[in-house]
């Protein structure tokens, strides 16, 4: 019997930034992945301001970025 994966959880946080929980694997474009070992979940840049991309560092709060996206708003306004 095939092994039943959970899935991965990814949540759009107002305003901030893509909350991801379960078992990821994150690479760059070259393949080379980041340690996420003992980490069940990680917060991944959305605003683009962080100096820790592809991860969230709070920059998103202190520069007042602002993004409502749900899919009630495909605008992401
Ligand atoms: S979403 Fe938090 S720093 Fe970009």
């Amino acid at each position: 019997m095939a092994e039943q994966q959970e899935p991965v959880h990814m949540t759009v946080r107002p305003n901030g930034p893509l909350r991801v929980e379960g078992r990821i694997i994150l690479k760059d474009a070259d393949g080379k992945e980041w340690d996420l070992s003992g980490k069940p979940a990680v917060s991944l840049c959305r605003c683009g301001l962080s100096e820790k991309r592809p991860f969230c560092d709070g920059s998103h709060a202190r520069a007042e970025w602002k993004c409502a996206a749900s899919p009630g708003n495909m605008t992401g306004k």
